[in-house]
């Protein structure tokens, strides 16, 4: 869908890119159409690893930080409009008198974005499709430095994070009412599955008795926070999926919110495919505890894939839910 506005604008609209220098995509999702552009010619900057993983599998050349000096760079609009702006100007500084292309869905604000630029620099084209735009214009110096990313600041509960990552302002209200409800012994390996900036992995440091608690996160602007918030010789760090991770040891307990969007769709598949990994990584006599909105439907999973579950807590919001003993032979 987004391609096709590409498409167009490069067909009839009247953007023309060139022919020779790099083209960097800044956060491409895995089913952005790029079939409009010639591959060898791209760097996708993705620090989102199944989206990075994607691109990677199919030979495109993958970066998680933009490079410098790129011909042209078109920026995906993510959700987070502080994360938006953060992609224009670094794509902005990336691109020296080359072309700038954004691309957005309504719902990501990109009718906003476009006023917002639009005071500040020419606007070349613009593309309207598919409930989205596309809008282009020639980079001339530096005209969005000041929506660059200040880096890792410090949170209303004291922890580092970056703009348009899970919960940068302060702790998730279901991840503090997992962390009141874990018990006192967690075993001796533990995994936070969708680790984010590290606020349980801190909770979970608490006990003398973990011995090793591995952080699993996909994002790594948040699993580069979660170095800075977890600093334990007793953390390891994995940039990596949750729903393929599959370490070579036994994991006692698995602690976890997990994810329930894919781009800007909810989709509790990925909840329960979580679910379906913590299952294949615990011990046979192995806890899983997570905390999820009320609504979301993880029963039939857990259900399926452990012996005994329990929810010993709950509000009208959330549910706190523990599993015990995968069942291996249901699988
Ligand atoms: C609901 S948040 C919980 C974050 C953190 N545990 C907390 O309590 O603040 C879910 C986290 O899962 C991450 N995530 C999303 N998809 C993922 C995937 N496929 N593999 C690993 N992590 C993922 C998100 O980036 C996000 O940080």
């Amino acid at each position: 869908m987004a391609g096709s506005r590409l498409s167009v604008a490069l067909d009839d609209g009247g953007l023309e890119l060139p022919a020779v220098g790099r083209l960097a995509i800044f956060a491409p999702d895995a089913d952005f159409d790029l079939s409009a552009l010639a591959q060898d010619q791209l760097e996708i900057v993705q620090s989102f690893h199944p989206d990075h993983a994607s691109y990677n599998a199919r030979g495109y050349s993958c970066v998680t930080e933009c490079g410098t000096d790129y011909a042209a760079s078109l920026v995906c609009l993510p959700r987070s409009k502080r994360q938006a702006r953060a992609l224009i100007a670094s794509a902005e500084a990336a691109t020296p008198n080359g072309i700038l292309i954004v691309d957005g869905q309504k719902v990501s604000g990109v009718e906003s974005v476009l006023r917002e630029m639009r005071v500040r620099v020419p606007i070349a084209g613009t593309i309207s499709k598919s409930h989205g735009k596309l809008f282009w214009f020639k980079v001339d110096g530096c005209c969005f430095s000041d929506w660059a990313q200040p880096g890792m600041t410090v949170n209303s509960d004291g922890f580092l994070t970056v703009p348009g990552i899970f919960s940068a302002d302060a702790v998730d209200p279901a991840s503090a009412l997992l962390a009141t409800h874990l018990p006192p012994k967690l075993g001796r390996v533990v995994a936070d599955l969708g680790a984010g900036w590290g606020y349980l992995a801190t909770q979970i440091l608490t006990r003398e008795s973990v011995e090793a608690v591995h952080l699993i996160e996909a994002e790594q602007m948040a699993l580069d926070c979660s170095r800075r918030n977890v600093e334990d010789p007793r953390a390891f760090f994995h940039w990596a999926d949750g729903t393929s991770w599959r370490p070579s040891y036994a994991v006692d307990t698995v602690v976890m919110n997990p994810p329930f969007h894919v781009g800007r769709r909810g989709d509790p598949a990925l909840g329960q495919s979580f679910i379906a990994t913590a299952a294949a990584i615990l011990g046979n006599s192995g806890h899983l505890w997570m905390v999820a909105n009320r609504h979301l439907p993880y029963e039939t999973a857990l259900n399926s894939l452990f012996v005994k579950v329990e929810e010993p807590f709950g509000t009208s919001k959330f549910k706190v839910l523990h599993a015990q003993r995968p069942s291996r032979l249901k699988r």
